[in-house]
């Protein structure tokens, strides 16, 4: 693995892998360990807001041995025009690895390409890749693991984050379960391109919460998307909230990637009540980031590239 910019570009064994170093890294967190990032220094690169993934990343490198360096889009002549391609080319020269959060996939794919460098994808329009292997964790952690069980998404059925869980469901097997408003359900070509029949997709909540291990939502309105206040009048009838969790299997557990909108796509009860996993589900993003970051952390030895 040379970079990770999405979960449809990772093989099942990576997945696996990964999740295992990261159960592995939790463990052993706070004793002394390899520092596989020693001497090394990654830049992160966002155009859009963060708490967890900026803190866990730069947590997660210092833990490993190496240096941040938190670039917002201000900060870097990104911000004034110059292209993807030339900022990669100029980096690539200078630091060991990049997380970049932004809105194209195709940016992070170029910079993947002309930096030469390890590159993450720390969430565009079409990935959430590191959230969702944090989120598999906690699904193995809480319920033991996929296998025969089914997971539900609730919301946007298009989003980043529905579309890397069906890539994982594409990967994984599981059984996925997709309930969105007509106008954001994925599209005929993406469920053709996915070819899944264990990935099913609804207009109906309840129907996909019908006996239903996990329960997944996420903002109606992803950054950037904020002013589409007619796409969030759609989601009415798509809240996580008591009566939609009746139709839940009795051993569910609730997710969401936060940050929640307590009212809108989730209930402040039903986030209270599950606070427990879904503050696990944020911690693990340190856990699983860290394990990516060791698994690219040969790749991005100066020395052994150039
Ligand atoms: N879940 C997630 O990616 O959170 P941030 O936007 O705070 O990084
Ligand atoms: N779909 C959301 C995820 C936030 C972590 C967004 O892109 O804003």
């Amino acid at each position: 693995m040379n970079h990770l910019l999405s979960i449809e570009a990772l093989a099942a064994g990576e997945i696996l892998d990964l999740l295992a170093l990261a159960a592995e890294l939790k463990r052993h967190r706070g004793t002394p360990g390899t520092q596989p990032l020693a001497g090394q220094t990654w830049a992160l690169i966002f155009t859009k807001s963060s708490t967890r993934t900026r803190v866990s990343f730069e947590v997660g490198i210092r833990e490993l041995g190496g240096y941040p360096m938190f670039l917002s889009k201000n900060d870097l002549q990104l911000g004034r025009g110059e292209p993807i391609k030339d900022t990669a080319r100029v980096l690539g020269r200078m630091v060991h690895g990049a997380i970049i959060r932004t809105f194209a996939q195709q940016d992070v794919s170029d910079f993947a390409s002309y930096s030469n460098i390890p590159t993450v994808n720390a969430l565009t329009d079409d990935e959430h890749p590191c959230q969702i292997l944090a989120d598999l964790l906690t699904v193995r952690e809480t319920l033991g693991g996929w296998d025969g069980r089914k997971i539900a998404f609730i919301g946007d059925g298009f989003s980043n984050m529905t579309r890397s869980w069906m890539w994982a469901a594409k990967r994984l097997g599981f059984e996925l379960a997709v309930a969105a408003p007509a106008a954001c359900l994925p599209p005929a070509e993406f469920l053709t391109a996915l070819d899944a029949p264990n990935v099913s997709v609804t207009l109906d909540p309840a129907q996909a919460a019908q006996g239903a291990h996990v329960i997944n939502t996420d903002v109606w309105l992803s950054m950037g998307q904020e002013e589409q206040t007619d796409k969030e009048r759609a989601f009415d009838g798509f809240q996580i909230n008591a009566p939609l969790l009746q139709h839940a299997a009795a051993d569910h557990i609730v997710l969401h990637c936060l940050p929640a909108y307590r009212g809108k796509e989730i209930t402040a009860e039903v986030l209270e009540h599950h606070a427990s996993t879904i503050f696990q589900q944020a911690e693990n993003r340190l856990h699983v980031q860290k394990a990516v970051l060791s698994h690219l952390a040969q790749a991005a030895d100066l020395r052994a590239r150039h």
